[in-house]
């Protein structure tokens, strides 16, 4: 779907290029989702998971019910091979279990409540249908949704999980999603993405960056990965090294109160190619800021909040 922002944007000419949902003739759907991504995208962070037990079907429910761009999930592989959609490498967080995810076999995983968790910690959105909430599969969840909506996939922990780039790609084709422009696959960890590549030269790649104060130096920012230099120091060569195999980066916005990207790094990415999105915005002045910024979507476990804000 095709949204026009509502406050002023100080670079209205990206978004006065969206393309239209009426795909031209000769526009494949992988195309069309390309050209699709020129406009703003809401991205449902975990589901509407500031609403319901992130990475649940009542998460991901309510998003969909919203009618946003895209549904995000972490997906990881359990001990006997089946792809979940779960964020922590453990469990206990979100589970009345404990230990490693990839230790538990999707029979073990399915036996545990997801949900009680979030009524105990959010008593203003507790809710009982909440409880029993069961860990997901990725197939679940795509059959569930199927082409009405699109997916975007963050391979998590991928030295944690081991066959998970296969395993996801095996699923993606088998439903159709890949050439059908309805799925983007994220990751902080480079070579997973070039996996990805690899197995499927079709999906759309975006690379998380996560910037952060030098240890050594507390007033230059550094990329968790190495993947990028700190925006201080990024280059247009940088960024097209990136733009080789992603369409573009997800980064963070704030770390311990310090605003880490600014609008010269959005409009240089996109200069360079790459959208840019940026996560997990919660709060609407933090929304607001971002789209004035230029931003080309945001990851947010609120996104009735950014609804608001766009039409
Ligand atoms: O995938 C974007 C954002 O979700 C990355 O952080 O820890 O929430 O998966 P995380
Ligand atoms: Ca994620």
């Amino acid at each position: 779907m095709q949204r026009h922002l509502l406050i002023i944007s100080t670079t209205v000419g990206l978004f006065a290029g969206a393309a239209s949902t009426s795909a031209l003739a000769d526009t494949s759907p992988l195309e069309q989702q390309l050209k699709d991504l020129a406009s703003f995208q809401v991205i449902a962070h975990r589901g509407a998971s500031g609403h319901a037990p992130e990475s649940t079907m009542a998460a991901y429910e309510l998003a969909h019910e919203w009618d946003v761009d895209y549904l995000e999930l972490d997906a990881q592989i359990t001990a006997d091979g089946e792809v979940v959609v779960f964020h922590d490498d453990t469990i206990e967080r979100t589970s009345n279990g404990e230990g490693a995810i990839t230790d538990y076999t999707l029979e073990e995983l399915k036996a545990l409540d997801t949900g009680t968790w979030f009524n105990e910690a959010n008593p203003g959105s507790a809710d009982p249908t909440f409880v029993g909430a069961k860990i997901l599969t990725l197939d679940e969840v795509l059959e569930r949704f199927g082409h009405d909506a699109r997916y975007y996939i963050e391979t998590k922990s991928p030295h944690l999980n081991p066959g998970l780039e296969e395993a996801l790609v095996a699923i993606l084709e088998e439903h159709d999603m890949i050439d059908s422009g309805h799925v983007l696959v994220q990751s902080f960890e480079q070579e997973s993405l070039q996996k990805m590549h690899q197995l499927n030269e079709n999906v759309p790649l975006i690379q998380l960056v996560w910037y952060y104060p030098s240890e050594e130096d507390d007033s230059r920012l550094v990329e968790w990965t190495g993947v990028t230099p700190g925006p201080a120091d990024i280059a247009d060569e940088d960024f097209q090294a990136v733009a080789e195999y992603a369409v573009g980066i997800g980064s963070n916005f704030i770390y311990e109160g310090q605003e880490v990207i600014d609008a010269d790094f959005i409009r240089q990415a996109n200069e360079n190619d790459l959208q840019v999105h940026v996560y997990t915005i919660n709060e609407t002045d933090e929304m607001k800021r971002l789209m004035d910024m230029g931003v080309n979507g945001l990851f947010t476990n609120y996104p009735d909040r950014l609804l608001e804000l766009v039409e």
